[in-house]
């Protein structure tokens, strides 16, 4: 079967962009506690950028890349687990080694799928993989291929800035940063659920247009020096003020957001692709903010994410698809452009969503 790696080249973390490679790998077979999924379709992440300048931990030239995925269930390692998946649509937990603690992995051992050594064999961008039964869940049947490929590491994520750490519920109001980016997509979807006003940034109005038309209130961008006066604006007279904030990008996000939360607000930061640093101010400290850091998340939070997704019937917001394993490239030079909105997602099986099972 087909499935692509990194290539390995000289240069330093940072400056190397490793090549992606096409290579051939035996199709697995389960043990007693796995499933063998046959792939539809995986999605990108951030973190596969990540792994290609080598800024991500662990990064093994021979596991496939991607932590997203849908795919079918074709073989299992008993015959029990074979009655209970074989033919099942499912899509994939993008991490192992934490079961349910609100606090952060029970084991020390957390691994996110794909592209490290930490989860061998395993990986997304593949025709065919090995995978715990106790680690799938089945594909919300509202959603296409690419939408459930689209769904799992992005909601994840999310669900447990906004929901687990944000604690957004009904009538607050909310600012998720950098609204082109896929967490914060599925973040503002998921503050909405909840009954959230949602406040956008983006460095693009036809962006923030989208994000009005998806359910965002209203909008502001953030290469504008003053976007946070801008915003204050923008808040509703009966309650202007900031919740809270869901923020991927990190920088001077504390300073620019401290005047406008609530006593007492939270800043989730889940995310600094502006580099390794947010600083924390006296001002935030003296209204008794809360910035709380905030990784993926557990398999309970996983599966609470499905479900909410299922009951609110909530479409991840997919921005461009391309066909096969050989086109990948494509979607990692789009994602770098910055010109994404949404996931970007690779069909890796011609089944197409008649698999919708
Ligand atoms: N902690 C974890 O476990 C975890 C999990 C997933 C992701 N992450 C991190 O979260 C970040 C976002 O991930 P993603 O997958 O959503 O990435 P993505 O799809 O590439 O989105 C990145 C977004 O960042 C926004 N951005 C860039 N500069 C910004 C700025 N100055 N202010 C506000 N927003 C800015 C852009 O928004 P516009 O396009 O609207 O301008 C862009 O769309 C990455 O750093 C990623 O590594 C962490």
């Amino acid at each position: 079967m087909k499935a692509v790696v990194l290539e390995k080249t000289e240069g330093t973390p940072g400056q190397v962009y490793y090549p992606l490679k096409a290579t051939d790998l035996p199709i697995p077979t389960p043990a007693p506690t796995e499933v063998v999924i046959k792939i539809l379709a995986a999605a990108l992440n951030h973190k596969d950028l990540f792994c290609r300048q080598h800024l991500y931990p662990g990064v093994d030239f021979d596991i496939p890349l991607f932590g997203d995925g849908v795919g079918i269930v074709v073989a299992a390692g008993t015959p029990t687990l074979e009655r209970q998946w074989k033919g099942k649509k499912v899509v994939l937990v993008p991490g192992r080694g934490w079961t349910s603690d609100p606090n952060g992995p029970e084991t020390g051992n957390y691994a996110t799928l794909g592209g490290t050594r930490f989860l061998p064999n395993e990986g997304t961008l593949q025709e065919y993989v090995a995978y715990p039964a106790e680690d799938i869940e089945d594909a919300p049947l509202h959603l296409t291929n690419t939408e459930a490929a689209a769904l799992p590491l992005c909601g994840l994520t999310a669900y447990r800035a906004t929901i687990t750490k944000g604690h957004v519920t009904a009538g607050q109001n909310v600012l998720v940063t950098g609204i082109g980016g896929g967490v914060a997509l599925n973040a503002m979807q998921f503050a909405a659920a909840r009954g959230a006003t949602v406040f956008v940034t983006s460095s693009s109005e036809e962006k923030l247009s989208k994000a009005k038309e998806l359910g965002a209130s209203a909008g502001v961008n953030y290469k504008v020096s003053d976007w946070e006066k801008q915003l204050a604006k923008l808040l509703p007279k009966s309650r202007p003020y900031l919740d809270a904030v869901i923020d991927g990008a990190g920088g001077e996000i504390v300073n620019k957001t401290s005047g406008l939360l609530k006593h007492g607000g939270i800043i989730v930061s889940y995310g600094m692709t502006l580099g390794p640093q947010a600083p924390f101010t006296i001002k935030a400290l003296l209204k008794n903010i809360e910035m709380r850091g905030s990784t993926m998340g557990s398999r309970k939070e996983f599966a609470d994410m499905v479900d909410l997704v299922r009951n609110k019937q909530i479409h991840p917001v997919i921005s461009h698809v391309v066909n096969g394993l050989n086109n990948v490239d494509e979607l990692f030079e789009i994602m770098k452009r910055g010109e994404n909105f949404g996931k970007l997602v690779v069909t890796v099986s011609d089944e197409g969503d008649q698999a919708k099972l």
